[in-house]
């Protein structure tokens, strides 16, 4: 056994936890676990428990893919496991000041539900090219469109096959109702040597809707911890329901211009949902509230399975 395993072995039991990734944030280690993996194409993919991330996998020994940063504690954590670059894929604006702070840079790549276009392959290419240094590549929950870019990331470098990429799909919980993103990795071929490659940049811009949904997706979420956490805080509650109502509202009157007629209707009735929902918290009927919740995320799912997906 050479001096190097010996060192890794005598880490990970020293560590404070013995999850086969607690040493991976020294890439000596990494590396190490990745030759094993090489070993057998059917191995799953690590996966990692950090403070502020959920969902967190690694992909080679450069490569992650996660959930979308939130707090400083998310940027710590990122920064512990050795990133240096961020690549996100999803409409949230990137908290580039954060990010800055923890001495990270980020990549900007939006893409939809529905699949990765072509500008945003070369755009992956180009990343997989050119940045130097781990990198954590995350959508928001890091389950469907990430892991994708992920897989393309390493499908561009080579250290995935296509059989290994849609593996990792399928561990990260990418869900088969995104046909466009599984497809889009299963016939993905890389980019001949000489494509002119875009620009990266550190900030996107995004159509106006995505925009309102990502904040709309964050209201929506805030207020199932306050409504249904332990212990409750029906007050933010209240106060976080406004703002998620006010958001339908808004987003329906200025961005909607390109949506059909049922959109329309579908936006005013998840706007009609969130009233139901602020009568029922002021009424502390908390059955009727999480029924209501429960319901309230069903629109969400009719509208996308229309319109965005
Ligand atoms: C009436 C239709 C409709 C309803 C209701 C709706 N959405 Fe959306 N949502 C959309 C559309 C359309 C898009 C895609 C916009 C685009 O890509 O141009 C979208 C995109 C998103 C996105 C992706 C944003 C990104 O980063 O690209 C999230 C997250 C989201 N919605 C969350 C939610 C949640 C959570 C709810 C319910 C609480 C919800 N949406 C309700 C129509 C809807």
């Amino acid at each position: 056994m050479s001096f190097r395993i010996l060192i890794f072995i005598g880490l990970c039991v020293w560590g404070t936890s013995i999850e086969p990734a607690c040493c991976q944030s020294q890439n000596i280690d990494a590396r190490t676990v990745d030759t094993s993996e090489k070993v057998n194409n059917h191995a799953r993919f690590h996966s990692l428990s950090r403070p502020g991330l959920h969902n967190v996998f690694q992909i080679d020994d450069q490569v992650y893919s996660g959930s979308g940063p939130e707090g400083k504690q998310s940027f710590d954590a990122l920064k512990k496991m050795g990133i240096k670059t961020i690549i996100s894929v999803d409409g949230t604006q990137p908290n580039l000041k954060l990010a800055k702070a923890a001495g990270m840079k980020y990549i900007h790549i939006p893409i939809g539900y529905d699949g990765i276009s072509e500008d945003a392959s070369l755009s992956f290419l180009r990343a997989a090219k050119e940045v130097k240094g781990p990198v954590y590549i995350h959508c928001h929950h890091g389950r469907h469109r990430g892991p994708a870019a992920a897989a393309m990331v390493g499908l561009c470098r080579g250290s995935l096959d296509k059989q290994r990429a849609l593996l990792f799909l399928g561990q990260a919980g990418t869900s088969k109702d995104y046909s466009g993103l599984w497809k889009d990795i299963r016939q993905f071929q890389v980019p001949a040597e000489g494509t002119p490659l875009p620009e990266l940049v550190e900030s996107a811009p995004v159509e106006p809707m995505v925009t309102a949904m990502a904040q709309i997706s964050h209201y929506y979420e805030e207020l199932l911890k306050k409504a249904e956490g332990t212990p409750r805080d029906e007050k933010n509650a209240m106060r976080i329901s406004v703002l998620l109502r006010e958001e339908f509202h808004e987003s329906l009157r200025k961005h909607s211009d390109d949506y059909d007629d049922t959109f329309k209707k579908w936006m005013r009735e998840s706007e009609m949902e969130i009233k139901q929902l602020e009568a029922e918290l002021k009424q502390g009927n908390q059955k009727q509230v999480s029924a209501r919740l429960k319901q309230f995320k069903s629109q969400c799912k009719r509208c996308h399975k229309a319109y965005r997906n």
